[in-house]
């Protein structure tokens, strides 16, 4: 083994959590090791080459690479060689909706019994996103267990959760609005205080330090709160939408001025997608049953949520009357803009219930479709770009709002398309500029 460097820092799971992180702390200069049990995955990564996309990751990883500050590897045994690791593996959902620690244990132990070796202080960091009680009741045992060390002189651990979005995760790690450190006692704390102290060095970072417990809380009170401010505002859009002449875009305007409201996260769509609302919310209601709490307001967000693919259908239909044997052109797949990403995107929802419905749909999207293929051949016919996916098609619905559909000209959509009818899911176009068109739109009422 490598002579150990205290101030080096490692990750366990180079998923996009993981990688982010790891890529800006060595561009702030930290000495970085990325872990993964993926070998393809770290002889890409090894090369410079993103396994996702996301803007920027690319060229800081390869800088970084370029002036030796993270490598790569699939051998545990070189966390020893640093002081800190983070804990960065997937969380996945059980099909129950609680979450599925097969991985932290996994990382847990693993770390635990490489470091067993060692005489010096070493600091382990869950950053996965966990239920509150995980790094007490689940990570602390097993990594004394397996390290053969009692927390406290020798051994740290905290709780620090990411609140990442995709599409602009390394803006959101060069500039966060928090960090939360969730220590497990002062010197596990202090030790990460440090840690963020040396990349945010002139930054003014709030820094919440709390127990891990209270740590793993917040994470999940963040998500639930955003999705319910989601499904709140796409309740409104489906009550506007009713109404002669009444528009959520304003409506979302006026109470965003309400400082006691504010503007963000207040845009009427589709519905909620991405890796993380649906799961985050599945497994804190899991938790809470658990807990002999039943928190309704929760579960309604998901139903609120899932309706809500169903109220976009809707709209088709009130164009189409009947679905059956009508070509459907769906503009936009991944879950929101600048990503490829397309869990739990509503794209996938509404492609359902159209096909449920006899539609024929014909999809496209700029980055989407390699991922959108795997699971959505041979449902959907995969056009090339957004006027071939157009072409012929009784009606467009328009699913992600992507800068480049808001540039499409409404003369060409127009003469591509057999009936101009335009259901705009995410209220990317300018209604102005499409005379001649059937238009409806999410939140907005009959002129
Ligand atoms: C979300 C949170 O924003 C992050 O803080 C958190 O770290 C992350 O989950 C996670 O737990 O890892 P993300 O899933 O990348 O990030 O996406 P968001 O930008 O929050 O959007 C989620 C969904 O809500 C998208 O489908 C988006 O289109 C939709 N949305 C968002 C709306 O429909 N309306 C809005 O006003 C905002």
């Amino acid at each position: 083994m490598k002579r150990r460097e205290p101030d080096k820092v490692s990750f366990v799971g180079l998923g996009y959590v993981g990688l982010c992180t790891a890529a800006v702390f060595a561009s702030k200069g930290l000495n970085m090791i990325g872990v993964d049990i993926d070998g393809e995955k770290i002889s890409k990564l090894t090369k410079g080459e993103v396994p996702f996309y996301e803007p920027h990751l690319d060229r800081i990883l390869k800088s970084a690479i370029k002036r030796r500050k993270i490598g790569f590897t699939t051998d545990i045994a070189k966390v020893a060689e640093t002081g800190t690791t983070f804990i960065t593996v997937g969380t996945p959902s059980r099909q129950d909706g609680s979450i599925d620690l097969t991985y932290v244990k996994k990382a847990t132990e693993d770390i635990g019994s490489v470091i067993s070796a060692g005489d010096s202080y070493h600091l382990v960091v869950v950053k996965s996103t966990v239920v509150p009680g995980t790094a007490t009741g689940l990570v602390r045992p097993l990594l004394e267990a397996s390290s053969g060390r009692a927390c406290g002189d020798m051994l740290g651990l905290c709780s620090n959760p990411e609140f990442l979005a995709e599409g602009s995760a390394i803006k959101g790690t060069l500039h966060p609005d928090k960090v939360v450190i969730g220590a497990n006692d002062e010197k596990s704390g202090n030790s990460l205080k440090r840690l963020y102290m040396s990349i945010y060095v002139r930054q003014k970072v709030p820094m919440i330090a709390t127990n891990p417990t209270t740590a793993e809380t917040i994470k999940y009170a963040s998500n639930a709160f955003l999705a319910t401010r989601v499904s709140t505002i796409n309740t409104i859009a489906n009550i506007c939408q009713r109404l002669p002449g009444d528009d959520v875009e304003i409506v979302a305007k006026a109470i965003g001025l309400d400082p006691r409201i504010g503007p963000l996260y207040l845009k009427a769509g589709p519905g909620y997608g991405g890796s993380c609302f649906h799961k985050d919310l599945q497994a804190l209601i899991s938790l809470s049953r658990k807990l002999d709490y039943d928190p309704v307001l929760l579960s309604s967000v998901e139903r609120v949520n899932e309706n809500q693919a169903i109220e976009i259908v809707k709209l088709s239909r009130r164009l189409l009357s009947s679905l059956e044997n009508r070509r459907v052109a769906v503009l936009g797949l991944a879950f929101k803009k600048d990503t490829d990403d397309i869990r739990e995107a509503a794209s996938l929802r509404v492609i359902e219930e159209l096909v449920k419905n006899s539609a024929s749909v014909s999809a496209y999207d700029p980055m989407a479709m390699k991922n959108a293929s795997k699971v959505l051949s041979p449902k959907v016919e995969f056009a090339t770009d957004a006027m071939s996916c157009l072409k012929g098609a009784d009606c467009c619905i328009l699913m992600t709002e992507w800068d480049e559909f808001r540039e499409l000209k409404p003369r060409e959509i127009k003469t591509a398309m057999r009936t101009p009818n335009i259901v705009d899911a995410r209220r990317v176009l300018d209604q102005d500029d499409l005379q001649g068109f059937n238009y409806l739109a999410v939140g907005l009422g009959a002129p």
